[in-house]
């Protein structure tokens, strides 16, 4: 078959590759980027499913407005407003999955050729997405405070870029959190250059200790004229549950005007139900709880990860400790006298039982092949001590 020409760029991902193994029983992964399912609030979102299909079945069950279910709209604002950011019901588009508010975003500012930078390394899904719409796509290099906003500015002079995407909170698969000081830098060099910046904030909820700071969203009101150049994309998938693939775009109007056309030939609107279940749960106050234990699990089990981690590997690896979110990014060092390449550390490790997953597809080019990713969201504590165990011999 003869596929458009804009699939000669994608390919599927080597991660999904290591997925295929995974099935093998006993296998403890630290691969996957999924919460924890023991941790959703199944009861919760049960009682709502209820509510909702009692109450209000028709127009739940029936098409919808493609800028989203007005209550859940209303409701996303009273979170962004407790996380200090300000914006209406209509500045906001309700999307399936912040996933598909990447896509949107894409579909309306990428031409083939365009230039757009991204973290590097930064999440995988969005590489692919964009390439899709034929981005050239350059890496800003980053470390534990996030991307280094001079290398940025000096890009975004040199390339022009269409875009700028960052995950300033808890980065996926950085782990890394970008600095107040940074975070205000970028909003000033977005309103000096003009340049389009796309924060994705899936995991700004998910802090162990200390709330992050702002979003670049929430600064940008003390940054005159930032608003206009800021997207800003949100997710219940970490925090409530991924499955009912409920997410948000907040845009300057024209930029979120194209996107719903955009998303009105797509998938027409997010499902009703997702967004109806979502919203009664918000209103429940329910949310504060299941967050509270959440934290205080990943916390644990980063925690416990990162003694591990220092007890078995110590010399053979470096990483800087999250403080939220769900990833260990970390780095052979070859201290250990052996070779320094993640995937074929991967592959000694799945022949001991435990997975993880190599870093150099989340670089858009230049990969250094000695990092890798672990998560500690899904494994509990046992779990995690044999895991790292494992890693150990495997190294
Ligand atoms: C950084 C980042 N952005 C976006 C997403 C997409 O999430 P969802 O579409 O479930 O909201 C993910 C999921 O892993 C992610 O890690």
């Amino acid at each position: 078959m003869q596929f458009a020409d804009r699939l000669q760029h994608v390919e599927t991902s080597a991660i999904r590759e290591l997925f295929k193994l995974l099935g093998q029983p006993g296998i403890i992964s630290f691969a996957g980027g999924f919460p924890d399912p023991a941790l959703f609030d199944a009861t919760g979102i049960a009682a709502a499913s209820a509510a909702v299909l009692a109450n209000n079945p028709g127009p739940v069950l029936q098409y919808g407005a493609t800028e989203g279910y007005q209550p859940l709209r209303e409701g996303i604002v009273g979170f962004m407003a407790a996380k200090g950011s300000r914006v209406a019901p209509d500045g906001l588009i309700v999307t399936t999955g912040s996933q598909q508010a990447l896509d949107l975003i894409g579909k309306c500012m990428i031409s083939p050729g365009d230039k757009v930078i991204v973290e590097a390394p930064t999440f995988l899904a969005t590489i692919q997405c964009f390439r899709l719409y034929g981005a050239h796509i350059i890496g800003a290099p980053i470390d534990a405070d996030g991307v280094d906003v001079d290398k940025l500015e000096a890009l975004i002079e040199e390339h022009h870029p269409r875009l700028v995407y960052l995950i300033p909170t808890f980065g996926n698969p950085s782990g890394a959190t970008m600095s107040l000081a940074r975070r205000q830098r970028v909003l000033e060099i977005a309103v000096r250059t003009q340049t389009l910046v796309v924060e994705d904030d899936p995991y700004g909820e998910l802090y162990f200790d200390a709330a992050p700071p702002p979003s670049l969203l929430a600064l940008s009101d003390s940054v005159p004229g930032s608003r206009d150049w800021l997207a800003h994309c949100g997710s219940f998938s970490k925090i409530l549950s991924p499955g009912l693939r409920v997410g948000w775009m907040i845009a300057p109007p024209e930029l979120l005007a194209k996107a719903t056309m955009c998303k009105q030939f797509s998938d027409a609107h997010t499902s009703n139900l997702s967004q109806a279940i979502a919203a009664h749960y918000l209103g429940q106050n329910r949310l504060g709880d299941t967050l509270a234990v959440v934290r205080k699990t990943y916390a644990e089990r980063a925690r416990v990860m990162a003694a591990c981690l220092r007890r078995d590997l110590g010399a053979a690896i470096s990483f800087n400790a999250p403080q939220g979110g769900m990833f260990f990014w970390a780095r052979l060092t070859g201290a250990n006298g052996k070779n320094a390449n993640a995937a074929d550390f991967a592959k000694r490790a799945v022949d001991q039982g435990v997975a993880f997953v190599p870093g150099a597809p989340f670089f858009a080019h230049d990969p250094d092949l000695a990092t890798l990713r672990l998560s500690f969201a899904t494994a509990d504590v046992a779990k995690i001590e044999e895991g790292i165990g494992r890693l150990k011999r495997a190294l």
